[in-house]
């Protein structure tokens, strides 16, 4: 499955030939991930990044998860998805992760844009989610950007390795996102 996002970035499904490029990229990026991301340590050669694609591809299959790669150029930049969608109350929870090569250039808040249209437009969901370290100013940026409201803050929301982190809570409803 694809999403296009604009002329040179795309959203597709990640398939098992995609499994060398995940891990050279999380492998290249791996500093700047793990400040930030509790998985790191658990993506140790391509094998792993191939059980990941695989596990991704059952969570799509079962509608639980949807895992897109991110397409620069044709190239894979990193991932974006909803890590849960709750089917029950209409939420989907967004995650996301660009290589290092890719950032700061505005590609990760287009495939967010893109991402949270298709979840209102072709899964009705009603309400997306996207949970930040309050520290991580990179990706508190991106929901800001886009219009999230910040509703409010979790105390040692997550454990990275050997710290808590406190989380910053974002949502957009379906029909605030359709007035803009
Ligand atoms: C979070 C993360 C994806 C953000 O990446 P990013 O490159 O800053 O985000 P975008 O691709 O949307 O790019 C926006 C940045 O590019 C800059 N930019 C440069 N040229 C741009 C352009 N043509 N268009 C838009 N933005 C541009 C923007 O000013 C912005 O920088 P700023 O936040 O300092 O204002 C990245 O830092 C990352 O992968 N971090 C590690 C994993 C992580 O934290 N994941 C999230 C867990 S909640």
């Amino acid at each position: 499955m694809e999403l296009q996002v604009n002329d040179w970035i795309s959203l597709k499904t990640l398939e098992p030939l995609d499994d060398e490029a995940l891990f050279l990229e999380t492998d290249k990026s791996r500093n700047h991930l793990r400040k930030w991301l509790p998985w790191l340590d658990g993506i140790q050669n391509v094998s792993d990044s191939r059980q990941f694609i695989e596990y991704s591809i059952q969570l799509h299959d079962q509608r639980k998860a949807m895992i897109f790669g991110i397409f620069a150029d044709g190239q894979l930049a990193g991932t974006i998805s909803f890590n849960q969608i709750d089917w029950q109350n209409r939420i989907g929870h967004i995650g996301y992760w660009l290589s290092s090569t890719y950032t700061g250039q505005g590609i990760m808040t287009e495939a967010v844009r893109r991402l949270v249209n298709y979840g209102f437009d072709d899964l009705a969901l009603n309400r997306m989610e996207i949970r930040c370290a309050t520290e991580n100013n990179k990706s508190r940026h991106i929901p800001e950007r886009l219009g999230f409201t910040e509703e409010g803050q979790v105390r040692e929301g997550e454990w990275l390795y050997d710290h808590f982190v406190d989380h910053a809570i974002y949502g957009m409803l379906s029909r605030d996102w359709a007035d803009k």
